[in-house]
């Protein structure tokens, strides 16, 4: 258990999540994390080694011998393999459409969730992601799990500039064996289709008021 505050907020693609926990984080002062960029960096790095992400073998010998350094710049999460920085490549085309398959390996998610839990060691934490209520944190009575309608999703996805087949993702997401995407039964379900982020992180403030969370003025 640890003695640090985690906000955990889940949901599929294009939901919001990031806007939301980052601007939350901000509000609390607390560190953002952002999971869903550990399985981008491992999966980037396996496609750097030219390797196939559904030979799982392989991915497991390279995580084997891969460094992975989590850290913390101005409050966010940062992560680097072997020494470099892999962040403006995480939205690749080539990413977005193997990253489930690399989510989907166990041992992948295990090595990430011991790296994920570290974080909570020092700090406390807003963390986004697919399990960070059901699996990362379940302890923590502060859940959330953002939605919106699959148009606005995909909306905003394309507003972004970004290919990403979201729909195919969220499948693979939510059918894996490995922690797939799911509702923790103790979290507030927020449909952010028709709110803005401002509305959604207010909303999340509203919740935790209610469950005697002190939020600094
Ligand atoms: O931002 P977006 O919702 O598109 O995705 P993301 O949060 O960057 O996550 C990318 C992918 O990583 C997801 O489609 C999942 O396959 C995987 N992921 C996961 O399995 N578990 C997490 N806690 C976070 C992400």
């Amino acid at each position: 258990m640890t003695p640090h505050t985690v906000v955990a907020i889940d949901g599929p693609a294009a939901s919001g999540k990031s806007s939301v926990a980052r601007a939350l984080a901000r509000r609390l002062g607390y560190v953002y994390v952002n999971s869903g960029a550990m399985y981008r960096a491992v999966t980037w790095a396996v496609l750097q080694q030219q390797i196939d992400p559904r030979h799982t073998t392989a991915v497991l010998e390279l995580l084997g011998i891969i460094k992975i350094k989590c850290g913390l710049h101005d409050g966010e999460s940062t992560i680097e393999i072997n020494g470099q920085n892999p962040t403006p490549f995480l939205c690749d085309e080539s990413v977005n459409q193997n990253v489930s398959t690399i989510a989907s390996i166990e041992p992948v998610r295990r090595t990430l969730v011991t790296l994920q839990r570290r974080y909570a060691d020092d700090h406390d934490l807003v963390m986004e992601g697919r399990d960070i209520g059901s699996v990362v944190f379940p302890e923590t009575p502060y859940k959330f799990y953002i939605d919106a309608s699959a148009e606005v999703r995909a909306r905003r996805r394309a507003a972004q500039g970004q290919n990403d087949e979201i729909t195919a993702r969220d499948r693979r997401d939510s059918s894996r064996k490995a922690s797939p995407l799911v509702i923790a039964e103790d979290a507030h379900v927020i449909d952010s289709s028709n709110l803005t982020i401002d509305g959604v992180v207010g909303e999340i403030i509203g919740r935790l008021k209610l469950k005697g969370l002190q939020i600094p003025d």
